[in-house]
């Protein structure tokens, strides 16, 4: 037989979103998750070290259909807001790069600090429990819930969909979010893996564990950091971080010179080292491997003696504007986030709760804002489920 329990809000996902939602949704909330641990991709995030904000957040480091959506959100919970509760639980910290913050040690005290304070806040956590279904009515929500083989039906005045999106299926992502809105009539907007290295089949895999700083565009601002080659194509951060910009059939530039250096060093070279290939000089710059491959692609005749300054301003300008067109993306098997999701124009920008559908909030990765690489996807999490925790 199936029990009957009445609760204030329930809120499904167990991960950076709906715990902090229900830190702050205050007593007789429930969070529901289907994996056997809450906060699984926090516990992987950052190396395992967790990248949990930047203090650089700013409403441009963030994509979506409406670029002010979000501003409300993260005005109202910063990234000082967040190292403040850190250093509360004496959770040691640092600045790695670009105001990205880390943990000193493991990603999962992060974890454990949510986890504590939602339930010094009230909420109880049901692990290994899945969704049946859920309807609504004038009277609130009824959810069914399964845990064990036995099934409970849930009598919530609020629900908090905190499902994630579809990145690391392997890791729970279910896209259950985007069905729950389809169902109450809400718009989604077409989703795609973001933060995702780019493939170019057999084209790189000689330079494979390659790595250099770059700047990296697809059709949005360019990012100066590292590139890594791999056998499948490009990655690192600058890739990761243009991926999200790029579309299929579209081009990405890479500048493999950005320092803007590389013109006058190379005419310095003439000058100096006029018997070396130029091949020779430009390894004192770039990797010697990409060098070679360049120079099988882009033949580089004679020494240095013999550059005209026109010869190394056209090859300073092929290596700083490189074109080329990716046949794909790695996909949602290793991206870090979902662009996409559920259309901010049916939430309010304030609470996170659709406009048409009383008492439901979208709060985290399933809703249509999705962050740069560097803290800034977690800055969303906590800024969205604190506008719908401190609502419900
Ligand atoms: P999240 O995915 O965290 O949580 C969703 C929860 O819902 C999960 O616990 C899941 O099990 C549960 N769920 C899903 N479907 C369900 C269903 N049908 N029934 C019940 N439960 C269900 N960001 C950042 O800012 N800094 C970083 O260092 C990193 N690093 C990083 C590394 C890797 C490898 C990945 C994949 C991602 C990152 N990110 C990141 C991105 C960051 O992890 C992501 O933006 C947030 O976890 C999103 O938080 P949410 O709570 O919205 O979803």
């Amino acid at each position: 037989m199936e029990s009957l329990r009445h609760i204030n809000t329930l809120i499904l996902g167990a991960g950076a979103a709906g715990l902090f939602a229900a830190i702050h949704a205050g007593g007789n909330t429930l969070v529901i998750d289907h994996a056997r641990n809450p906060g699984e991709k926090i516990r992987i995030s950052g190396g395992g070290r967790c990248n949990f904000t930047n203090t650089r957040t700013a409403p441009e480091c963030f994509l979506g259909a409406n670029p002010h959506f979000h501003k409300s959100a993260l005005a109202r919970y910063t990234p000082w807001d967040f190292l403040d509760l850190v250093q509360r639980h004496g959770i040691a910290w640092h600045e790695k790069t670009l105001g990205q913050l880390f943990c000193d040690g493991r990603a999962t005290q992060i974890v454990a600090m949510l986890v504590e304070e939602a339930r010094a806040a009230g909420a109880t956590l049901s692990l290994e429990t899945s969704l049946v279904k859920i309807d609504r009515d004038e009277s609130g929500f009824h959810a069914v819930i399964e845990r064990g083989g036995r099934r409970e039906t849930i009598r919530a005045a609020r629900v908090v969909v905190a499902t994630g999106g579809k990145s690391i299926p392997k890791m729970g992502a279910t896209g259950l979010a985007y069905r729950i809105a389809e169902q109450f009539g809400i718009a989604v907007i077409e989703t795609r893996p973001g933060l995702v290295p780019l493939t170019f089949p057999d084209r790189f895999s000689g330079l494979s564990g390659v790595a250099l700083p770059v700047r990296a565009q697809a059709q949005g601002p360019a990012f100066d950091e590292a590139l890594l080659f791999t056998h499948r194509g490009l990655s690192g951060p600058a890739i990761l971080q243009a991926s999200s910009y790029w579309r299929e059939g579209e081009e990405i530039r890479i500048d493999l010179a950005p320092d803007g250096q590389l013109a006058e060093a190379l005419r310095a070279a003439r000058r100096s080292d006029g018997r070396k290939a130029v091949t020779t000089v430009l390894a004192q710059h770039l990797p010697a491997r990409l060098v070679n491959a360049w120079a099988a692609e882009h033949p580089l005749p004679g020494n240095m003696a013999d550059q005209s300054d026109r010869a190394i301003d056209a090859l300073c300008e092929s290596l700083r504007d490189w074109r080329l067109v990716p046949a794909g993306t790695e996909g949602y098997r290793t991206a870090e986030v979902t662009l996409g999701g559920v259309s901010t124009d049916a939430l309010s920008s304030k609470t996170m709760a659709a406009k048409a559908v009383p008492g439901l909030y979208f709060v985290g990765e399933c809703v249509d804002v999705t962050g740069w690489l560097g803290g800034y996807n977690f800055q969303w999490a906590w800024a969205s489920g604190f506008a719908a925790g401190t609502a419900v």
